[in-house]
């Protein structure tokens, strides 16, 4: 087959997931405290859209703080704050001008006034924007977002049993379609809460590659090993 044709053949994921797993262990490598690690990873996070989108994924969402990661050091946790803060004053213009939709997932509620304020205006600044759907999963947790959806049905109960699709319509995005490709850096396999309900069917793809250092050409490998699986839902 012609390179030409092997290339029309490639099945993108219409929606990518990611783990940035690995920040620490790449600071601790170089000497450098942890939260240095998640300042390479925002550098990281900045480049993977540019290459997701140049790719042609038209979904991605990425993990940048889960509902037990309060549970780390103060002082790292006020980092982890400290660069959500930079994130929302430094990188919505430049998404923006790339026709980014950016969306914030998770308990927001958690966060200090100012970062949801951000949020908010970020989301808004960008909503009419569809190149490509930016997703970033804070504060989340795939268990508590079963049990909000569970108490949203119980709030307002429907006429008829609970089915897959009224509890997936609580969800906490349910507009966007369930991830394609789950990929994890850092070499741990677990998939830590992410997704639960929406990943059920995703590939999944783990690398030992620490998250800063997840390039262009690394993406390329995980979309490369998408497009050989033959994806069968449970069916023979
Ligand atoms: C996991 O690495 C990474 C995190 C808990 C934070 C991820 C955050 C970013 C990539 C940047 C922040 C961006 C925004 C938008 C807030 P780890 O610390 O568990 O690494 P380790 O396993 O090597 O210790």
């Amino acid at each position: 087959m012609a390179d030409k044709d092997k290339e029309e053949e490639k099945k993108i994921p219409l929606h990518v997931g990611i783990i940035m797993d690995g920040n620490g262990r790449w600071a601790k490598r170089r000497g450098l405290p942890r939260v240095m690690g998640h300042k390479a990873g925002m550098e990281a996070l900045e480049e993977a859209i540019d290459n997701a989108h140049s790719l042609g994924v038209r979904y991605l969402s990425l993990y940048a703080f889960s509902t037990e990661n309060w549970k780390r050091l103060p002082s790292e946790v006020a980092g982890l704050m400290g660069l959500f803060r930079l994130y929302l004053k430094n990188k919505i213009e430049k998404l923006h001008s790339r026709g980014a939709r950016i969306r914030f997932v998770g308990k927001l509620e958690a966060f200090a006034p100012d970062i949801r304020n951000g949020v908010r205006f970020a989301e808004e600044y960008t909503r009419g924007n569809t190149e490509i759907d930016i997703i970033i999963c804070v504060n989340y947790g795939g268990r508590q977002e079963i049990v909000d959806a569970v108490n949203c049905l119980l709030a307002a109960p429907p006429d008829g049993p609970v089915t897959e699709e009224s509890l997936r319509s609580k969800m906490y995005a349910p507009d966007i379609p369930d991830p394609d490709l789950l990929i994890r850096t850092g070499g741990e396999l677990r998939m830590s809460n992410f997704w639960l309900w929406e990943g059920a069917y995703s590939e999944y793809y783990f690398t030992d590659v620490y998250w800063p250092d997840f390039d262009r050409t690394e993406l390329e490998r995980a979309l490369e090993s998408y497009s050989g699986r033959e994806r069968r839902y449970g069916t023979a």
